[in-house]
């Protein structure tokens, strides 16, 4: 499995790249620099101006030891120009896998919810069969009855099957019909490789004759709306509410001393505001201003972002941000550079939220004029990116304000974290997540697809086209190769995703005899008018609706990818090409 992760990891870079949407040759002409810079052929070091750093991926293991690595990572060549690549990156929560956060997470998770546990604890609800002698078929179906309940369990994980469960929420009653009612639960994969769970909610047709219950339907992800509330955050750790834990299991909350991400629960995503003048003014503030960062691909806008909060969690100060982001060019439809995006859109701002301290700079200012004046509230400008945040320590100054000029690439706020910072001052990879919003579509697909698929991952666009670099990539990809390469590794009548960035899909329509395939675009309902992706990000952006953009796309895409039974990579598995063209392929490829 290991190795399997590894070749995908390496496979990773340069794919899901948004050719569709126009990549330069200027581009290949830098992977191709890079390749040749890591063979070692240094004598060609002249046109290597710059170099693209892999993705951090590869590397597994501890999420502590993950963090470092990964920036060791991308700082190994401090001097050469930070490069990104057009996938997403990975983040946080990618490198607390799931044996991190459990005590197993085998196929027989000891803690998860079996039928066994269910017959259990039924003796408690055999009570309300004594009820039997006055029951009336004609009364609406009581949702709360322990009997329905444990009903509904049962069918859940009778149907249900590559999912293990970890909580049942207690039903409520469903619409307005007598005969439906609403079951939340938290679950994940049996075989899930990553931390985290993921909460589903559905409606329940129950029907009911002779005083005995019966399931007649369980709705479609998501369906149960009734049942879906707000987190609440008990202190102790327990729910009073009555949801179904058995007595014997963890309830993999409370005990675990790591966090880890809730998809599918309510998104709390509100600004931090600060209570008090008091509070305010005994603060300490970081912020950075101005820099050519902004509209450069969203790996480096992370890469710069983390920085910038590195320096902050150093310093023990409270970074000032800027929750609006310019989508690059390269993720936006109209191929224009777009601002008016914002940060939670595309990340988990409750997370970096309720992790750190980070203030809005909207609210910051504000703040900082009314009480800048009464309460002596100094500000220590920093111009030079070269004042490491070392030599800031001692300073006493309300508010630091690093500001970055107009020449590029000296005005990149990762240039802060260069050189003898780099040791210094981390930068805390664990405080970034993906988007719950965006988790939630990758959850509803997998769930659409019973958590029981493989995924091919097919390269084509520009690559596929330039056959001097990639000579075989087009005709590895063509629907005649896949088919007899998919023939030995993926079983007939599965269930296939395939994340591409071929915009004809019917191109793999030859697929179909063997598969039934599944692509992005067969799922938009989960971003469209009617969904809850949709309200929610209309509702975070002033009732203004909110594109489902590139970036949105590729990181759902990837997602939906990697929670596949088997995974197939374009490169590896389905071509002998190097993924940064001819020639590039690494010994441990
Ligand atoms: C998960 O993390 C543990 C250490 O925390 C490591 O030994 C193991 O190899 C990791 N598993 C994967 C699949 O990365
Ligand atoms: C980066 O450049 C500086 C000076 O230009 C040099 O002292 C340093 O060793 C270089 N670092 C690396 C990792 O090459
Ligand atoms: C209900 O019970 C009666 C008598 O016990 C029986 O005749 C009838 O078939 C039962 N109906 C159903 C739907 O089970
Ligand atoms: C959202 O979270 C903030 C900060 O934790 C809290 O003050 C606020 O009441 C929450 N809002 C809702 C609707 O729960
Ligand atoms: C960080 O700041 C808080 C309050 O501003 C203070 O209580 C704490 O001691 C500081 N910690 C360090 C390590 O400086």
């Amino acid at each position: 499995m290991q190795n399997n992760a590894r070749s995908l990891l390496l496979s990773r870079t340069g794919s899901f790249r948004a050719e569709a949407l126009g990549q330069t040759a200027l581009h290949l002409v830098g992977n191709l620099c890079f390749a040749l810079f890591v063979v070692g052929v240094l004598a060609f070091t002249i046109i290597a101006a710059t170099y693209r750093p892999d993705e951090p991926l590869l590397l597994p293991s501890s999420p502590a030891a993950s963090y470092s690595k990964l920036t060791a990572f991308f700082t190994s060549s401090t001097n050469a120009t930070f490069r990104s690549d057009d996938t997403p990156l990975r983040t946080g929560e990618d490198f607390l896998n799931s044996s991190t956060t459990s005590s197993s997470a085998s196929p027989d998770d000891p803690d998860a919810i079996h039928l066994a546990d269910l017959s259990d604890s039924k003796s408690s609800s055999s009570s309300s069969a004594a009820a039997s002698a006055d029951c009336d078929d004609t009364q609406p179906i009581n949702c709360a009855d322990p009997e329905v309940f444990h009903l509904m369990m049962r069918a859940t994980i009778e149907s249900f099957p590559d999912v293990h469960f970890y909580r049942f929420g207690k039903p409520v009653r469903g619409g307005d019909g007598s005969g439906s009612c609403d079951m939340a639960w938290r679950f994940r994969p049996k075989d899930a490789k990553r931390a985290g769970f993921y909460k589903d909610y559905r409606r329940f047709e129950v029907a009911r004759s002779n005083c005995s219950y019966s399931i007649l339907k369980i709705g479609e992800y998501h369906t149960g709306i009734n049942a879906r509330k707000k987190k609440k955050k008990p202190k102790d750790g327990r729910d009073p509410s009555g949801e179904f834990v058995p007595k014997n299991k963890h309830t993999l909350q409370g005990s675990d001393p790591l966090v880890v991400p809730e998809v599918g629960e309510a998104v709390n995503d509100s600004l931090p505001v600060i209570e008090s003048e008091s509070k305010f003014s005994d603060g300490r503030y970081l912020i950075y201003s101005g820099g050519g960062d902004r509209c450069k691909s969203m790996n480096h806008y992370l890469w710069s972002f983390l920085c910038a909060l590195g320096e902050a969690q150093y310093l023990n100060r409270t970074l000032v941000m800027d929750l609006t982001i310019c989508l690059s060019s390269k993720y936006s439809s109209t191929n224009q550079d777009e601002e008016g995006k914002d940060f939670r859109f595309y990340f988990d701002f409750e997370h970096l939220r309720d992790s750190t301290s980070v203030l809005d700079q909207r609210q910051f200012w504000n703040d900082w004029t009314l009480w800048q004046k009464k309460d002596k509230l100094s500000l220590h400008l920093v111009e030079d990116f070269r004042v490491t945040p070392m030599k800031l320590i001692t300073v006493k100054d309300t508010l630091i304000m690093r500001k970055f000029g107009a020449v590029e690439p000296d005005n990149y706020w990762y240039r802060v974290c260069e050189g003898e910072t780099e040791s210094e001052v981390p930068r805390p990879w664990h405080l970034i997540w993906k988007s719950r919003r965006l988790m939630d579509i990758v959850s509803g697909i997998a769930s659409k697809l019973n958590w029981d698929f493989d995924s091919v991952h097919l390269v084509r666009g520009e690559k596929a086209r330039n056959t001097e670099l990639w000579p075989n990539l087009a005709t590895d990809t063509s629907p005649e190769a896949l088919m007899s390469t998919l023939r030995e590794r993926i079983d007939d009548r599965r269930h296939l995703y395939i994340a591409t960035d071929e915009p004809d899909t019917s191109f793999f329509d030859p697929l179909k005899e063997k598969y039934t395939t599944y692509f992005l675009d067969d799922y938009k309902d989960m971003w469209n008018e009617n969904s809850e992706w949709y309200e929610e990000t209309k509702k975070l952006n002033n009732g203004i609706p909110v594109e489902f953009d590139g970036y949105m796309r590729s990181v759902v895409d990837t997602e939906v990818f990697l929670r596949g039974k088997k995974q197939l990579e374009t490169f590896n598995d389905l071509t002998s090409d190097c993924k940064d063209g001819i020639n590039t392929c690494r010994t441990n490829n």
